[in-house]
């Protein structure tokens, strides 16, 4: 696998699953966009830079449409191109679905499904320009499980397996490869208090064939796949990440 010449836009940059992502990315040579709104996605291009990899950080909401836009308007100034994008940001509120509220389910449908079709139309825009490109999502488990107290996220990433089919169809004639991943349960902030829980932890642990839970450097190995050229007959899909987990 090889990125040179290869630019790539990485949303949710800053912490877990992304941050992995910029790091073998930049590894494999690409030149890197890291996009978040945690100022922590600084430190992690300074990281970066001392590794030689081309890299600037962008402090963006993408729960705010005029964000993403001026974003966009910066990024066709100032780059040729972009190749690669992957939309890695994402939150989770864990409650009951009597304790959520309609400000709670549009949050988490803004950050998880609405800033992934704004991100990729503009980016298909551009890439149906330049010849072609690869979108990467990320769903979930709750992707194809309905899960407990997730209510909104698994509504939000049930519509990013239906979201990434649809780009992939109209956009794989020009090119542009448009998949997902899927993880399991991994190890990131995301999951923090699910670690914490001492119940709920062991009954996870024992739902894994592999034994073990994920770690971001497991899923961004499948991303980079997804982003290169090894994958450009893969188009529409949604690769679970989970060790084993849905074929239980
Ligand atoms: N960790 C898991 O077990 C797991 C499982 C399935 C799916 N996922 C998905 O993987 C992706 C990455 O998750 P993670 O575990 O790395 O989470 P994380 O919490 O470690 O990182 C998420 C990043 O998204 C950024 N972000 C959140 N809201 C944002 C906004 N409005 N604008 C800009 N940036 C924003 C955060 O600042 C953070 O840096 C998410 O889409 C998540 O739903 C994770």
């Amino acid at each position: 696998m090889n990125f040179n010449n290869k630019t790539a836009l990485v949303t949710g940059a800053a912490n877990g699953i992304g941050k992995a992502i910029a790091h073998q990315l930049g590894q494999l040579g690409a030149q890197l966009i890291l996009v978040d709104r945690s100022e922590a996605v600084f430190q992690v291009a300074e990281q970066l830079k001392n590794d030689n990899v081309r890299v600037e950080a962008v402090i963006c909401d993408l729960s705010n449409e005029d964000h993403i836009d001026h974003l966009w308007e910066d990024v066709k100034a100032r780059y040729e191109k972009v190749d690669v994008l992957v939309n890695s940001a994402g939150i989770i509120k864990r409650q009951p679905i009597s304790e959520t509220s309609t400000f709670d389910f549009e949050k988490t449908m803004s950050i998880n499904v609405m800033s992934v079709f704004q991100m990729s139309k503009h980016a298909v825009a551009l890439m149906t320009k330049h010849g072609g490109g690869k979108i990467i999502n990320f769903g979930s488990l709750l992707s194809f499980l309905g899960g407990f107290h997730a209510v909104a996220y698994s509504s939000s990433k049930g519509a990013i397996a239906q979201l990434t089919k649809s780009f992939s169809n109209e956009y794989a004639k020009h090119n542009i490869q448009v998949n997902a991943v899927a993880p399991g349960y991994i190890e990131t902030d995301m999951n923090t208090d699910l670690k914490a829980d001492a119940k709920r932890s062991v009954e996870v642990s024992e739902r894994i064939p592999a034994e073990r839970w994920g770690t971001p450097e497991d899923v961004a190995k499948v991303v980079c796949f997804l982003a290169s050229d090894l994958s450009d007959y893969v188009t529409g899909t949604i690769i679970p990440v989970d060790g084993g987990v849905l074929a239980r």
